[in-house]
């Protein structure tokens, strides 16, 4: 066990784990933020997608040592109400259909605008091809994202 200090979602949070614990189970676990999920643990699926910086990564795969003084970001901390351009777009469109993957999918297209406002369909494929839907919910995403990127 050892001691962490994290920047989460703008705040300060202190954990005492094992340093191999991925961020994914210091999230869940250790702070109860449960809106990133657990997919295959296997960073394949994109379920449990936050932001380090703003990139968007695999929390399942990041062991809490990695991280340091980055910043991370989880789908609860994305925007204060739920008015992230990227959310607004999925609402419009009524993307999730279970829902489970779409925290996921929504940090990896907010990702994707952070750093390219007008992504082509190329650029989305890119960005949004690590993000598994079981329920194929593809074309609704790739709407939304259209969406979100004329929000600005
Ligand atoms: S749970 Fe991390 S990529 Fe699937
Ligand atoms: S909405 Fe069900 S897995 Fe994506």
């Amino acid at each position: 066990m050892a001691n962490f200090n994290l920047n989460i979602n703008g705040e300060n949070k202190q954990v005492d784990v094992s340093p191999d614990t991925p961020i994914l189970w210091v999230l869940r676990d250790h702070l109860q933020l449960v809106g990133t999920k657990y997919g295959c643990g296997i960073a394949q699926c994109g379920a449990c997608t936050v932001h380090l910086e703003g990139v968007a990564m695999r929390s399942c795969q990041l062991p809490v040592s990695a991280i340091g003084d980055k910043k991370i970001t989880t789908i609860e901390g994305l925007s204060e109400n739920g008015n992230h351009p990227v959310q607004k777009a999925w609402l419009e469109h009524d993307v999730p259909q279970c829902g489970y993957c779409q925290a996921g999918q929504i940090m990896s297209a907010a990702a994707l605008l952070k750093n390219n406002a007008n992504p082509s369909d190329t650029d989305i494929d890119a960005a949004m091809n690590g993000n598994i839907c079981r329920c194929g919910t593809y074309t609704r995403i790739k709407s939304a994202i259209k969406t979100a990127a004329k929000m600005g």
